[in-house]
Protein backbone atom coordinates (compact mmCIF):
# COMPACT_ATOMS: atom_id res chain seq x y z
CA UNK A 1 0.00 0.00 0.00
CA UNK A 2 2.67 2.87 1.06
CA UNK A 3 4.75 1.37 -1.73
CA UNK A 4 1.99 2.46 -4.26
CA UNK A 5 1.58 5.54 -2.36
CA UNK A 6 4.85 6.65 -3.35
CA UNK A 7 4.81 5.91 -6.71
CA UNK A 8 1.66 7.93 -7.17
CA UNK A 9 3.12 10.60 -5.18
CA UNK A 10 6.13 10.67 -7.16
CA UNK A 11 3.94 10.70 -10.40
CA UNK A 12 2.30 14.01 -8.80
CA UNK A 13 5.43 15.19 -8.23
CA UNK A 14 6.89 14.48 -11.85
CA UNK A 15 4.01 15.98 -13.16
CA UNK A 16 4.94 19.51 -11.48
CA UNK A 17 8.48 18.96 -12.22
CA UNK A 18 11.92 17.76 -13.75
CA UNK A 19 14.17 18.18 -11.16
CA UNK A 20 17.28 15.58 -10.84
CA UNK A 21 20.22 15.82 -8.72
CA UNK A 22 22.27 18.02 -10.02
CA UNK A 23 25.06 16.36 -8.25
CA UNK A 24 26.35 12.80 -8.24
CA UNK A 25 26.99 11.74 -4.51
CA UNK A 26 30.47 11.26 -4.06
CA UNK A 27 32.22 8.89 -0.80
CA UNK A 28 35.57 10.09 0.08
CA UNK A 29 38.24 7.96 1.74
CA UNK A 30 40.39 8.52 3.99
CA UNK A 31 42.39 6.86 6.69
CA UNK A 32 42.91 7.32 10.25
CA UNK A 33 46.45 6.24 11.57
CA UNK A 34 46.15 3.92 13.96
CA UNK A 35 45.18 4.68 17.89
CA UNK A 36 46.25 2.63 21.02
CA UNK A 37 43.42 3.24 23.71
CA UNK A 38 43.69 1.93 27.54
CA UNK A 39 40.67 1.05 29.43
CA UNK A 40 40.10 0.60 33.02
CA UNK A 41 38.90 -3.07 33.60
CA UNK A 42 35.30 -3.62 35.27
CA UNK A 43 34.58 -0.37 33.98
CA UNK A 44 32.59 1.20 31.06
CA UNK A 45 35.43 3.20 29.04
CA UNK A 46 33.97 5.38 26.55
CA UNK A 47 35.95 6.90 23.99
CA UNK A 48 34.84 9.64 22.13
CA UNK A 49 35.61 9.41 18.05
CA UNK A 50 37.67 11.99 16.56
CA UNK A 51 35.02 12.05 14.07
CA UNK A 52 32.17 12.88 16.11
CA UNK A 53 29.93 13.19 13.11
CA UNK A 54 29.90 9.33 11.76
CA UNK A 55 26.59 8.55 11.55
CA UNK A 56 26.84 5.12 10.28
CA UNK A 57 29.80 2.78 12.45
CA UNK A 58 31.22 -0.81 11.78
CA UNK A 59 33.84 -1.84 14.73
CA UNK A 60 34.99 -5.23 13.14
CA UNK A 61 37.44 -7.48 15.56
CA UNK A 62 40.86 -9.86 14.64
CA UNK A 63 38.58 -12.36 12.96
CA UNK A 64 36.32 -10.21 11.07
CA UNK A 65 33.64 -10.49 13.18
CA UNK A 66 31.11 -7.37 13.17
CA UNK A 67 30.09 -6.18 15.94
CA UNK A 68 26.85 -4.27 15.38
CA UNK A 69 25.22 -1.25 16.82
CA UNK A 70 22.96 -2.72 19.79
CA UNK A 71 19.19 -1.21 18.87
CA UNK A 72 18.45 1.12 21.10
CA UNK A 73 15.76 3.30 21.15
CA UNK A 74 14.48 6.84 21.02
CA UNK A 75 12.49 7.31 24.39
CA UNK A 76 13.85 3.92 26.58
CA UNK A 77 17.40 4.32 26.87
CA UNK A 78 19.74 6.61 28.01
CA UNK A 79 23.03 5.86 26.54
CA UNK A 80 25.16 7.08 29.48
CA UNK A 81 23.75 3.82 31.19
CA UNK A 82 24.16 1.68 28.67
CA UNK A 83 26.07 -1.18 29.71
CA UNK A 84 28.88 -2.96 27.92
CA UNK A 85 30.12 -6.37 29.19
CA UNK A 86 33.12 -7.66 27.80
CA UNK A 87 33.95 -6.80 24.45
CA UNK A 88 33.73 -2.84 22.88
CA UNK A 89 30.56 -1.31 20.98
CA UNK A 90 30.62 1.41 18.40
CA UNK A 91 27.88 3.67 18.61
CA UNK A 92 27.35 6.58 16.05
CA UNK A 93 25.65 9.47 16.23
CA UNK A 94 22.29 9.02 17.97
CA UNK A 95 19.20 10.99 19.16
CA UNK A 96 17.35 11.00 22.73
CA UNK A 97 14.10 12.52 23.86
CA UNK A 98 13.47 11.97 27.90
CA UNK A 99 10.44 14.38 29.22
CA UNK A 100 11.70 16.33 32.44
CA UNK A 101 8.26 17.95 32.99
CA UNK A 102 4.47 16.88 32.73
CA UNK A 103 2.50 20.04 34.72
CA UNK A 104 -1.87 19.74 34.64
CA UNK A 105 -2.86 23.87 33.82
CA UNK A 106 -5.17 24.58 36.72
CA UNK A 107 -8.80 25.53 35.69
CA UNK A 108 -8.82 24.03 32.62
CA UNK A 109 -12.03 22.64 31.15
CA UNK A 110 -13.09 20.59 28.33
CA UNK A 111 -13.62 23.36 26.02
CA UNK A 112 -10.77 25.22 26.74
CA UNK A 113 -7.60 25.00 24.07
CA UNK A 114 -4.47 26.51 24.38
CA UNK A 115 -3.67 28.00 20.43
CA UNK A 116 0.49 29.15 21.56
CA UNK A 117 3.14 29.11 24.07
CA UNK A 118 6.62 31.43 24.44
CA UNK A 119 9.19 31.35 27.40
CA UNK A 120 9.92 34.90 27.65
CA UNK A 121 12.92 37.19 29.97
CA UNK A 122 15.91 34.79 29.87
CA UNK A 123 13.52 31.39 29.86
CA UNK A 124 11.90 31.74 33.55
CA UNK A 125 8.67 33.05 32.18
CA UNK A 126 6.25 30.92 30.23
CA UNK A 127 3.62 32.73 28.41
CA UNK A 128 0.12 30.46 27.11
CA UNK A 129 -2.90 31.61 25.66
CA UNK A 130 -5.97 30.23 24.78
CA UNK A 131 -8.22 30.36 22.66
CA UNK A 132 -10.53 32.67 23.79
CA UNK A 133 -7.50 35.19 24.32
CA UNK A 134 -6.92 34.27 28.09
CA UNK A 135 -3.06 35.05 28.79
CA UNK A 136 -1.84 32.34 31.91
CA UNK A 137 1.57 32.96 33.30
CA UNK A 138 4.10 30.08 34.40
CA UNK A 139 7.08 30.51 36.30
CA UNK A 140 9.32 27.77 35.61
CA UNK A 141 12.37 26.96 37.72
CA UNK A 142 14.68 24.77 34.52
CA UNK A 143 17.58 23.20 37.38
CA UNK A 144 14.38 21.48 38.84
CA UNK A 145 12.37 21.18 36.02
CA UNK A 146 8.96 22.28 38.42
CA UNK A 147 6.62 24.97 37.07
CA UNK A 148 4.51 27.30 39.28
CA UNK A 149 1.26 29.01 37.47
CA UNK A 150 0.03 32.52 38.34
CA UNK A 151 -2.93 32.75 39.69
CA UNK A 152 -4.01 35.60 37.80
CA UNK A 153 -5.36 35.52 34.11
CA UNK A 154 -5.22 38.19 31.84
CA UNK A 155 -8.58 38.76 29.47
CA UNK A 156 -6.86 39.92 26.47
CA UNK A 157 -10.94 39.85 24.81
CA UNK A 158 -11.45 43.19 27.36
CA UNK A 159 -8.44 44.77 25.18
CA UNK A 160 -9.98 44.05 21.49
CA UNK A 161 -13.05 46.38 20.19
CA UNK A 162 -15.22 43.31 19.49
CA UNK A 163 -18.95 42.52 21.58
CA UNK A 164 -18.38 39.33 20.96
CA UNK A 165 -17.89 37.45 24.44
CA UNK A 166 -17.68 34.08 22.52
CA UNK A 167 -13.97 34.28 21.03
CA UNK A 168 -12.59 31.29 19.36
CA UNK A 169 -9.37 32.12 17.63
CA UNK A 170 -6.08 30.85 16.90
CA UNK A 171 -3.86 33.60 18.59
CA UNK A 172 0.50 33.41 18.25
CA UNK A 173 3.06 34.99 20.22
CA UNK A 174 5.56 37.23 18.80
CA UNK A 175 8.68 38.93 20.66
CA UNK A 176 10.68 40.48 18.65
CA UNK A 177 14.74 40.58 19.71
CA UNK A 178 15.37 42.73 22.27
CA UNK A 179 12.12 44.25 22.46
CA UNK A 180 10.74 44.77 26.48
CA UNK A 181 6.91 43.35 25.24
CA UNK A 182 5.82 40.70 23.19
CA UNK A 183 2.64 40.72 20.78
CA UNK A 184 -0.40 37.81 21.21
CA UNK A 185 -1.86 38.20 16.94
CA UNK A 186 -4.84 37.04 15.92
CA UNK A 187 -7.57 37.74 13.37
CA UNK A 188 -8.42 40.46 16.07
CA UNK A 189 -5.72 42.53 16.37
CA UNK A 190 -2.33 42.50 17.62
CA UNK A 191 -2.32 43.19 21.62
CA UNK A 192 1.09 44.25 23.16
CA UNK A 193 1.97 42.54 27.07
CA UNK A 194 4.64 43.31 28.96
CA UNK A 195 7.26 40.92 28.91
CA UNK A 196 8.95 41.40 32.36
CA UNK A 197 6.11 41.53 34.48
CA UNK A 198 4.86 39.17 37.23
CA UNK A 199 1.07 38.70 36.85
CA UNK A 200 1.03 37.97 40.80
CA UNK A 201 2.59 41.22 41.73
CA UNK A 202 -0.52 43.22 43.46
CA UNK A 203 1.52 46.20 42.81
CA UNK A 204 2.26 46.35 39.41
CA UNK A 205 -0.30 47.35 36.86
CA UNK A 206 -1.05 45.27 33.84
CA UNK A 207 -1.83 47.34 30.86
CA UNK A 208 -2.44 45.25 27.16
CA UNK A 209 -2.62 47.86 24.28
CA UNK A 210 -3.91 46.71 21.18
CA UNK A 211 -1.30 47.54 18.21
CA UNK A 212 -2.56 50.96 15.73
CA UNK A 213 -0.44 50.08 12.86
CA UNK A 214 -1.78 46.62 12.80
CA UNK A 215 -3.85 45.73 9.45
CA UNK A 216 -6.86 43.32 10.49
CA UNK A 217 -7.13 40.41 8.64
CA UNK A 218 -9.86 37.39 8.39
CA UNK A 219 -7.80 35.43 9.25
CA UNK A 220 -4.30 34.83 10.53
CA UNK A 221 -2.65 30.94 10.14
CA UNK A 222 0.87 31.42 11.00
CA UNK A 223 3.75 33.83 11.98
CA UNK A 224 7.37 33.90 11.94
CA UNK A 225 9.09 36.53 13.61
CA UNK A 226 12.91 36.93 13.01
CA UNK A 227 15.05 39.60 14.64
CA UNK A 228 12.45 42.72 14.44
CA UNK A 229 11.00 41.29 11.71
CA UNK A 230 7.41 40.34 11.49
CA UNK A 231 5.65 38.02 8.68
CA UNK A 232 1.88 36.77 8.94
CA UNK A 233 0.32 34.62 6.66
CA UNK A 234 -2.96 35.31 6.45
CA UNK A 235 -4.43 33.19 4.19
CA UNK A 236 -7.01 34.67 1.05
CA UNK A 237 -4.80 37.85 2.12
CA UNK A 238 -1.44 36.76 1.63
CA UNK A 239 1.85 37.88 4.29
CA UNK A 240 1.79 40.81 6.01
CA UNK A 241 5.16 42.43 7.06
CA UNK A 242 5.85 44.59 9.77
CA UNK A 243 9.18 45.80 11.25
CA UNK A 244 8.78 46.09 15.45
CA UNK A 245 10.42 49.47 16.22
CA UNK A 246 13.00 51.58 14.04
CA UNK A 247 15.97 51.45 15.95
CA UNK A 248 17.18 49.78 19.03
CA UNK A 249 16.31 52.75 21.17
CA UNK A 250 12.95 52.01 20.46
CA UNK A 251 12.28 48.49 22.16
CA UNK A 252 10.09 49.60 25.00
CA UNK A 253 8.20 51.67 21.70
CA UNK A 254 4.74 49.22 21.66
CA UNK A 255 4.48 49.69 17.88
CA UNK A 256 4.77 47.99 14.68
CA UNK A 257 5.74 48.97 11.33
CA UNK A 258 3.68 47.98 8.06
CA UNK A 259 6.33 47.53 5.36
CA UNK A 260 4.61 44.92 2.46
CA UNK A 261 2.16 42.80 1.59
CA UNK A 262 3.07 39.93 -0.78
CA UNK A 263 0.51 38.89 -2.72
CA UNK A 264 -0.14 37.51 -6.13
CA UNK A 265 1.94 39.84 -8.22
CA UNK A 266 4.90 39.42 -5.91
CA UNK A 267 4.19 35.71 -6.44
CA UNK A 268 4.02 36.39 -10.06
CA UNK A 269 0.26 34.34 -9.99
CA UNK A 270 -2.52 36.02 -12.41
CA UNK A 271 -4.76 38.17 -9.84
CA UNK A 272 -7.69 36.04 -10.71
CA UNK A 273 -6.31 33.11 -9.56
CA UNK A 274 -7.05 32.73 -5.12
CA UNK A 275 -3.92 32.22 -3.14
CA UNK A 276 -4.27 30.75 0.34
CA UNK A 277 -1.35 31.36 2.44
CA UNK A 278 -0.77 29.14 5.63
CA UNK A 279 2.94 28.59 6.23
CA UNK A 280 5.87 31.62 6.61
CA UNK A 281 9.22 31.88 7.75
CA UNK A 282 11.95 34.38 7.36
CA UNK A 283 15.80 33.44 7.89
CA UNK A 284 18.29 36.15 7.39
CA UNK A 285 16.88 37.78 4.29
CA UNK A 286 14.86 35.14 2.90
CA UNK A 287 11.56 34.74 3.08
CA UNK A 288 9.98 31.28 2.82
CA UNK A 289 5.65 31.43 2.04
CA UNK A 290 3.58 28.57 1.55
CA UNK A 291 0.81 28.16 -0.30
CA UNK A 292 -2.16 25.54 0.17
CA UNK A 293 -2.22 24.60 -3.64
CA UNK A 294 1.01 25.89 -5.34
CA UNK A 295 3.37 24.90 -2.63
CA UNK A 296 6.44 27.10 -1.51
CA UNK A 297 7.95 30.14 -2.78
CA UNK A 298 11.12 31.66 -1.52
CA UNK A 299 11.65 36.09 -1.70
CA UNK A 300 14.67 37.37 -0.93
CA UNK A 301 13.92 40.58 0.98
CA UNK A 302 17.50 42.03 1.76
CA UNK A 303 15.98 45.33 0.17
CA UNK A 304 13.04 46.41 2.46
CA UNK A 305 11.74 48.56 -0.72
CA UNK A 306 12.18 45.56 -3.21
CA UNK A 307 11.40 42.27 -2.71
CA UNK A 308 12.13 39.77 -5.38
CA UNK A 309 10.65 35.86 -6.05
CA UNK A 310 13.77 33.81 -5.83
CA UNK A 311 12.30 30.55 -6.04
CA UNK A 312 8.95 28.67 -6.44
CA UNK A 313 8.47 24.94 -5.64
CA UNK A 314 4.82 23.66 -6.62
CA UNK A 315 3.34 21.25 -4.22
CA UNK A 316 -0.48 20.77 -3.96
CA UNK A 317 -2.56 20.24 -0.93
CA UNK A 318 0.28 21.15 1.69
CA UNK A 319 -0.09 21.48 5.36
CA UNK A 320 2.95 22.73 6.81
CA UNK A 321 6.65 23.32 6.14
CA UNK A 322 10.18 23.80 7.91
CA UNK A 323 13.46 24.83 6.69
CA UNK A 324 16.98 24.51 8.10
CA UNK A 325 19.86 25.47 5.74
CA UNK A 326 19.56 23.61 2.47
CA UNK A 327 16.79 21.80 3.34
CA UNK A 328 13.45 21.54 3.19
CA UNK A 329 10.38 19.26 5.21
CA UNK A 330 6.88 19.85 3.78
CA UNK A 331 3.99 18.12 5.14
CA UNK A 332 1.58 17.68 2.05
CA UNK A 333 -0.99 15.09 1.37
CA UNK A 334 -2.88 13.13 -1.17
CA UNK A 335 -5.91 13.71 -3.15
CA UNK A 336 -7.50 10.75 -0.53
CA UNK A 337 -5.90 12.67 2.93
CA UNK A 338 -3.02 10.60 3.57
CA UNK A 339 -0.30 12.64 4.63
CA UNK A 340 3.24 12.55 3.48
CA UNK A 341 6.69 14.59 4.38
CA UNK A 342 8.56 15.84 1.30
CA UNK A 343 12.62 16.14 2.05
CA UNK A 344 13.79 18.53 -0.54
CA UNK A 345 17.57 19.94 -0.86
CA UNK A 346 17.40 23.25 -2.15
CA UNK A 347 20.48 25.56 -3.77
CA UNK A 348 19.45 28.32 -3.17
CA UNK A 349 22.08 30.08 -5.28
CA UNK A 350 21.56 28.11 -8.44
CA UNK A 351 17.88 28.13 -7.53
CA UNK A 352 17.33 24.72 -8.07
CA UNK A 353 15.93 22.26 -6.03
CA UNK A 354 15.68 18.25 -6.10
CA UNK A 355 13.17 15.80 -3.80
CA UNK A 356 15.07 13.50 -2.00
CA UNK A 357 12.88 11.50 -0.05
CA UNK A 358 9.27 10.87 0.63
CA UNK A 359 7.80 9.74 4.34
CA UNK A 360 4.52 8.36 4.13
CA UNK A 361 3.43 6.96 7.37
CA UNK A 362 0.71 6.82 9.01
CA UNK A 363 0.06 10.29 10.87
CA UNK A 364 -1.67 13.51 11.61
CA UNK A 365 0.42 16.08 11.69
CA UNK A 366 0.00 18.64 14.65
CA UNK A 367 3.28 20.54 14.34
CA UNK A 368 7.22 20.60 12.94
CA UNK A 369 10.55 21.80 14.48
CA UNK A 370 14.00 21.61 12.17
CA UNK A 371 17.53 21.61 14.16
CA UNK A 372 20.69 21.34 12.24
CA UNK A 373 20.79 17.91 11.78
CA UNK A 374 17.43 16.56 12.92
CA UNK A 375 13.36 17.41 12.06
CA UNK A 376 11.12 16.53 14.71
CA UNK A 377 7.37 15.89 13.84
CA UNK A 378 4.30 15.98 16.10
CA UNK A 379 1.36 14.14 15.09
CA UNK A 380 -1.41 13.13 16.97
CA UNK A 381 -0.21 10.01 18.59
CA UNK A 382 3.21 9.14 17.27
CA UNK A 383 6.63 12.19 17.39
CA UNK A 384 9.06 11.17 14.54
CA UNK A 385 12.22 12.16 14.48
CA UNK A 386 13.83 12.34 10.76
CA UNK A 387 17.74 12.99 10.67
CA UNK A 388 18.07 15.05 7.75
CA UNK A 389 20.12 15.65 4.56
CA UNK A 390 23.27 16.75 6.60
CA UNK A 391 23.22 13.48 7.21
CA UNK A 392 23.23 12.97 3.55
CA UNK A 393 21.33 10.57 1.00
CA UNK A 394 23.24 7.40 2.12
CA UNK A 395 21.83 6.94 5.38
CA UNK A 396 21.01 4.02 6.10
CA UNK A 397 18.35 4.24 8.81
CA UNK A 398 16.83 7.69 9.42
CA UNK A 399 13.96 7.74 11.01
CA UNK A 400 12.89 6.48 14.42
CA UNK A 401 9.59 6.70 15.59
CA UNK A 402 8.43 7.53 19.20
CA UNK A 403 5.31 6.89 20.52
CA UNK A 404 3.63 9.99 22.22
CA UNK A 405 4.28 9.89 26.05
CA UNK A 406 1.47 12.66 26.47
CA UNK A 407 -1.89 11.41 27.91
CA UNK A 408 -3.38 14.86 25.72
CA UNK A 409 -2.30 15.09 22.41
CA UNK A 410 0.84 17.88 21.85
CA UNK A 411 -0.36 20.89 20.03
CA UNK A 412 2.38 23.07 19.65
CA UNK A 413 6.26 22.73 21.43
CA UNK A 414 9.08 25.16 21.16
CA UNK A 415 12.15 25.89 21.76
CA UNK A 416 13.56 26.80 24.86
CA UNK A 417 17.35 26.48 25.45
CA UNK A 418 20.61 24.73 24.74
CA UNK A 419 23.41 23.35 26.74
CA UNK A 420 26.87 24.15 25.36
CA UNK A 421 29.82 23.54 27.33
CA UNK A 422 33.13 22.64 25.34
CA UNK A 423 33.01 19.12 26.98
CA UNK A 424 29.79 18.27 26.67
CA UNK A 425 29.55 19.28 23.33
CA UNK A 426 32.33 16.58 22.83
CA UNK A 427 30.09 13.70 23.97
CA UNK A 428 26.81 15.27 23.53
CA UNK A 429 24.55 18.41 22.61
CA UNK A 430 21.20 19.24 24.81
CA UNK A 431 18.46 21.02 23.65
CA UNK A 432 15.56 21.60 26.13
CA UNK A 433 11.69 22.16 24.44
CA UNK A 434 8.93 23.35 25.84
CA UNK A 435 5.46 22.52 24.88
CA UNK A 436 1.74 22.32 25.82
CA UNK A 437 -0.99 19.84 24.77
CA UNK A 438 -4.60 20.04 25.39
CA UNK A 439 -4.32 20.07 29.45
CA UNK A 440 -0.50 20.05 30.11
CA UNK A 441 2.57 22.14 30.08
CA UNK A 442 5.73 19.94 29.24
CA UNK A 443 9.14 20.23 29.27
CA UNK A 444 11.65 17.87 27.68
CA UNK A 445 14.80 16.82 26.64
CA UNK A 446 16.54 16.16 23.02
CA UNK A 447 20.13 14.78 23.49
CA UNK A 448 22.34 14.72 20.22
CA UNK A 449 24.98 12.12 21.21
CA UNK A 450 28.38 12.09 19.13
CA UNK A 451 29.79 8.70 18.18
CA UNK A 452 31.83 6.91 20.42
CA UNK A 453 33.05 3.60 21.86
CA UNK A 454 32.22 2.09 24.34
CA UNK A 455 34.57 -0.65 25.72
CA UNK A 456 34.41 -2.63 29.00
CA UNK A 457 36.83 -5.87 30.07
CA UNK A 458 36.55 -7.81 33.18
CA UNK A 459 39.99 -8.85 32.87
CA UNK A 460 43.49 -7.85 31.38
CA UNK A 461 43.09 -8.00 28.00
CA UNK A 462 44.83 -6.72 24.23
CA UNK A 463 42.18 -6.66 21.77
CA UNK A 464 42.26 -5.32 18.03
CA UNK A 465 39.54 -3.68 16.12
CA UNK A 466 39.15 -2.14 12.82
CA UNK A 467 36.94 0.57 12.95
CA UNK A 468 35.04 1.71 9.68
CA UNK A 469 32.83 5.08 10.23
CA UNK A 470 30.74 7.41 7.28
CA UNK A 471 30.46 11.10 8.52
CA UNK A 472 29.03 13.79 6.67
CA UNK A 473 32.60 15.36 6.75
CA UNK A 474 36.18 14.14 7.24
CA UNK A 475 37.26 17.17 9.16
CA UNK A 476 35.84 20.08 12.23
CA UNK A 477 33.91 23.00 10.36
CA UNK A 478 34.24 21.47 7.24
CA UNK A 479 31.74 22.63 4.63
CA UNK A 480 28.98 19.98 4.18
CA UNK A 481 27.28 18.72 1.15
CA UNK A 482 24.46 16.30 1.30
CA UNK A 483 26.06 14.64 -2.13
CA UNK A 484 29.24 14.36 0.03
CA UNK A 485 30.27 11.55 2.49
CA UNK A 486 33.03 10.73 4.34
CA UNK A 487 33.91 7.03 4.75
CA UNK A 488 37.28 6.47 7.37
CA UNK A 489 39.02 3.37 8.42
CA UNK A 490 40.61 3.36 11.40
CA UNK A 491 42.67 0.26 13.32
CA UNK A 492 42.68 0.55 17.04
CA UNK A 493 43.90 -1.42 20.20
CA UNK A 494 42.50 -1.65 22.88
CA UNK A 495 44.22 -2.66 26.29
CA UNK A 496 42.53 -3.03 29.26
CA UNK A 497 44.50 -3.33 32.59
CA UNK A 498 44.08 -6.33 35.36
CA UNK A 499 44.49 -4.44 38.23
CA UNK A 500 41.02 -2.95 40.30
CA UNK A 501 41.40 0.54 40.61
CA UNK A 502 39.73 2.24 43.55
CA UNK A 503 37.48 4.71 42.55
CA UNK A 504 33.88 6.01 42.51
CA UNK A 505 32.67 6.35 39.19
CA UNK A 506 31.95 3.68 36.74
CA UNK A 507 32.36 5.20 34.11
CA UNK A 508 35.84 6.79 33.01
CA UNK A 509 34.98 9.02 30.00
CA UNK A 510 38.24 10.01 28.20
CA UNK A 511 38.23 12.60 25.82
CA UNK A 512 41.48 10.72 23.84
CA UNK A 513 42.03 13.91 22.16
CA UNK A 514 40.72 16.70 19.68
CA UNK A 515 39.24 16.25 16.66
CA UNK A 516 41.22 18.72 14.68
CA UNK A 517 44.71 17.78 15.90
CA UNK A 518 44.30 14.61 14.12
CA UNK A 519 43.17 15.72 10.67
CA UNK A 520 46.75 16.42 10.07
CA UNK A 521 47.85 13.18 10.30
CA UNK A 522 44.50 12.20 7.30
CA UNK A 523 45.37 10.88 4.38
CA UNK A 524 42.74 11.60 1.96
CA UNK A 525 42.77 8.74 -0.88
CA UNK A 526 40.65 10.18 -3.71
CA UNK A 527 38.32 8.51 -5.39
CA UNK A 528 37.56 11.16 -8.23
CA UNK A 529 39.86 13.57 -9.74
CA UNK A 530 37.24 16.21 -9.51
CA UNK A 531 37.80 16.44 -6.33
CA UNK A 532 41.22 17.67 -6.15
CA UNK A 533 39.95 21.25 -5.12
CA UNK A 534 38.15 19.96 -2.46
CA UNK A 535 41.27 18.23 -1.11
CA UNK A 536 43.29 21.59 -1.34
CA UNK A 537 40.85 23.07 0.76
CA UNK A 538 40.86 20.71 3.67
CA UNK A 539 44.53 20.69 3.75
CA UNK A 540 44.06 24.90 3.83
CA UNK A 541 41.86 24.22 6.30
CA UNK A 542 44.36 22.02 8.37
CA UNK A 543 47.42 24.88 7.54
CA UNK A 544 44.83 27.05 9.86
CA UNK A 545 44.04 24.78 12.19
CA UNK A 546 47.88 24.01 12.87
CA UNK A 547 48.19 27.47 14.14
CA UNK A 548 45.12 27.65 16.44
CA UNK A 549 47.08 26.40 19.42
CA UNK A 550 43.73 25.52 21.84
CA UNK A 551 43.21 22.60 19.63
CA UNK A 552 46.37 20.55 20.13
CA UNK A 553 45.98 19.38 23.29
CA UNK A 554 44.91 16.22 24.60
CA UNK A 555 41.99 15.78 26.93
CA UNK A 556 42.01 13.78 29.92
CA UNK A 557 38.37 13.66 31.64
CA UNK A 558 36.73 11.58 34.40
CA UNK A 559 33.53 11.91 34.69
CA UNK A 560 30.64 10.26 37.51
CA UNK A 561 28.20 8.12 35.85
C1 LIG B 1 29.30 3.66 4.44
O1 LIG B 1 28.94 4.04 3.13
C2 LIG B 1 29.21 3.06 2.16
C3 LIG B 1 28.90 3.67 0.79
O2 LIG B 1 27.68 4.37 0.78
C4 LIG B 1 28.40 1.80 2.47
O3 LIG B 1 28.72 0.79 1.54
C5 LIG B 1 28.73 1.30 3.88
O4 LIG B 1 27.93 0.20 4.22
C6 LIG B 1 28.50 2.42 4.88
N1 LIG B 1 28.77 2.02 6.25
C7 LIG B 1 29.98 1.80 6.79
C8 LIG B 1 30.02 1.51 8.24
O5 LIG B 1 30.99 1.84 6.14
C1 LIG C 1 -9.42 28.59 39.52
O1 LIG C 1 -10.79 28.72 39.80
C2 LIG C 1 -11.06 29.04 41.15
C3 LIG C 1 -12.56 29.06 41.36
O2 LIG C 1 -13.23 29.30 40.16
C4 LIG C 1 -10.44 30.39 41.50
O3 LIG C 1 -10.66 30.71 42.86
C5 LIG C 1 -8.94 30.29 41.24
O4 LIG C 1 -8.33 31.55 41.46
C6 LIG C 1 -8.67 29.85 39.81
N1 LIG C 1 -7.26 29.66 39.63
C7 LIG C 1 -6.62 30.09 38.58
C8 LIG C 1 -5.17 29.80 38.52
O5 LIG C 1 -7.18 30.70 37.69
C1 LIG D 1 19.49 38.92 -1.89
O1 LIG D 1 19.65 40.06 -2.69
C2 LIG D 1 20.83 40.81 -2.41
C3 LIG D 1 20.83 42.03 -3.29
O2 LIG D 1 19.56 42.63 -3.29
C4 LIG D 1 22.06 39.96 -2.64
O3 LIG D 1 23.22 40.66 -2.29
C5 LIG D 1 21.96 38.69 -1.80
O4 LIG D 1 23.05 37.83 -2.10
C6 LIG D 1 20.66 37.98 -2.09
N1 LIG D 1 20.56 36.82 -1.20
C7 LIG D 1 20.31 35.59 -1.61
C8 LIG D 1 20.31 34.51 -0.58
O5 LIG D 1 20.07 35.34 -2.78
C1 LIG E 1 16.32 48.83 -3.07
O1 LIG E 1 15.43 48.85 -4.17
C2 LIG E 1 15.07 50.15 -4.60
C3 LIG E 1 14.00 50.05 -5.68
O2 LIG E 1 14.42 49.21 -6.71
C4 LIG E 1 16.33 50.88 -5.09
O3 LIG E 1 16.02 52.17 -5.48
C5 LIG E 1 17.36 50.91 -3.95
O4 LIG E 1 18.57 51.46 -4.41
C6 LIG E 1 17.61 49.50 -3.41
N1 LIG E 1 18.45 49.58 -2.23
C7 LIG E 1 19.53 48.83 -2.07
C8 LIG E 1 20.26 49.02 -0.78
O5 LIG E 1 19.89 48.03 -2.89
C1 LIG F 1 42.26 10.49 17.84
O1 LIG F 1 43.49 10.99 17.36
C2 LIG F 1 44.54 11.05 18.32
C3 LIG F 1 45.78 11.57 17.62
O2 LIG F 1 45.58 12.85 17.20
C4 LIG F 1 44.83 9.70 18.93
O3 LIG F 1 45.77 9.83 19.97
C5 LIG F 1 43.55 9.12 19.51
O4 LIG F 1 43.77 7.83 19.99
C6 LIG F 1 42.45 9.10 18.44
N1 LIG F 1 41.24 8.60 19.00
C7 LIG F 1 40.63 7.51 18.56
C8 LIG F 1 39.39 7.09 19.26
O5 LIG F 1 41.05 6.88 17.64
Amino acid sequence: MIYLLLIQIELLLAVNTSRIRSQESQTLQAVFPDSSLKAIHNKQNIYLLNISQAYDIELIDEKGQIFETPYISLDNLDLDHFIVENECVAFPKNPQLTELMDYQIQNKSDDTFYSDIISATDYQDLYIVTQDLMLIQFKLNSQYWVVAQQKKQIDLKKYVDVKDEKIRTNAFFSCPKGHLNCLVISEYGGIWIPKFIDFDDESTEIVPELDKNFIKRREIKRISTFESILAIAAGEDGVDIYRCGYKISSNFDKKIYYLHTISNSLMEIPSSQQIYIIGVKIQDDLLYVLDEDLGVYIFNITNSSKYHLIMKIPIPRTIAFDFYGNTLMVVAETVNHIQYILEIFLDITAQTYYVNRVYVDDFTFVDIQMTKEYAIFIAEDTHMIIKHSIFNAFLKNNKELVRTFFQEQLIRFQHFSSEDEYYSQRYSQTTYYVGFSRKSLHAWKFRNYNSFINCNFNQKVQKQYTLKLNASACYLNQQTSPYIQCQMIQKINIESDGTLLESDSLTAIIVVSSISSSILLILIILLCTKWRKFVKSIQLKAENLKNLKSYGRIQEQEQNA
